[in-house]
C-alpha cells in the first residue's frame, strides 16, 4: 500500500478527543481543555472540524468556524512526530477548498507572535499580518498576530 493511502481527512467528533488531547498538550503552552473542544464540536452548523487520520488514528486537526464570508481558524495542530511532512498543508488546502465552495471570501486566525514556525507556514500559504492583539494570550502572556488570507472569487481560478 502506498504511504499516502493510509491518510484520510475526516470530520471529527467527541470520540476522537482522547487522541486529540495529547497532541494539543504537546503543541501549546496554553492547550485547549476537553470542555473547550466539546463546545467547539457543538458549534453546528458553523463549526468546521477536520482531522487527518493515519490508519484510523488522529495525527493532526483543524478547528474552524465558517461564518458569512469568513472562515476563522481557532486551532490547527499536527502531532510533533508527524510534522514537516505536509499534514497541515493538506488540512489547510482542504479547508480552503471547502470554504471556497461555500463562497467564503477570507480566512483569518490568531497566532502567538513568537510562533515563527506557524507564521512561516501561514506566510507560505499567502496569509498576511493585519493586526496585533496586545497581551491576547496567557501562559505566557503574549501578543497575538491576526493573519488574513483572501480567497479567490472563483475557486477553480
Ligand atoms: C504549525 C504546524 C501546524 C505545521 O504543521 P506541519 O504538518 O509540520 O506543516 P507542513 O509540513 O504542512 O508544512 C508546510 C510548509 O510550511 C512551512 N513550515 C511548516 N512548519 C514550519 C516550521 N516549524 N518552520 C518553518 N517553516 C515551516 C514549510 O515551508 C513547510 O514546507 P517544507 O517542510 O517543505 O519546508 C505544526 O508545526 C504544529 O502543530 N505546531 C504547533 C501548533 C501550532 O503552532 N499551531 C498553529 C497555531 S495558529
Amino acid at each position: 500500500m502506498n504511504e499516502d493511502d493510509s491518510l484520510r481527512i475526516v470530520p471529527l467528533s467527541r470520540e476522537h478527543l482522547d487522541q486529540i488531547l495529547p497532541i494539543e498538550r504537546a503543541s501549546f503552552s496554553d492547550p485547549w481543555t476537553r470542555g473547550m473542544f466539546e463546545s467547539e464540536l457543538d458549534q453546528e452548523p458553523q463549526g468546521y472540524v477536520r482531522g487527518m487520520l493515519r490508519r484510523g488514528t488522529v495525527i493532526g486537526y483543524v478547528f474552524a468556524v465558517f461564518i458569512p464570508d469568513e472562515a476563522h481558524i481557532g486551532n490547527l495542530a499536527v502531532a510533533p512526530w508527524e510534522r514537516r511532512s505536509g499534514i497541515a498543508q493538506r488540512l489547510l488546502d482542504q479547508l480552503v477548498r471547502d470554504a471556497s465552495n461555500e463562497e467564503i471570501k477570507r480566512v483569518t486566525l490568531e497566532v502567538r507572535a513568537s510562533n515563527h514556525g506557524a507564521r512561516k507556514f501561514y506566510y507560505k500559504n499567502s496569509f498576511i499580518d493585519i493586526a496585533i492583539r496586545k497581551n491576547y494570550y496567557r501562559s505566557p502572556v503574549e501578543d497575538a498576530i491576526v493573519m488574513f488570507r483572501v480567497l479567490p472569487e472563483d475557486p477553480s481560478a
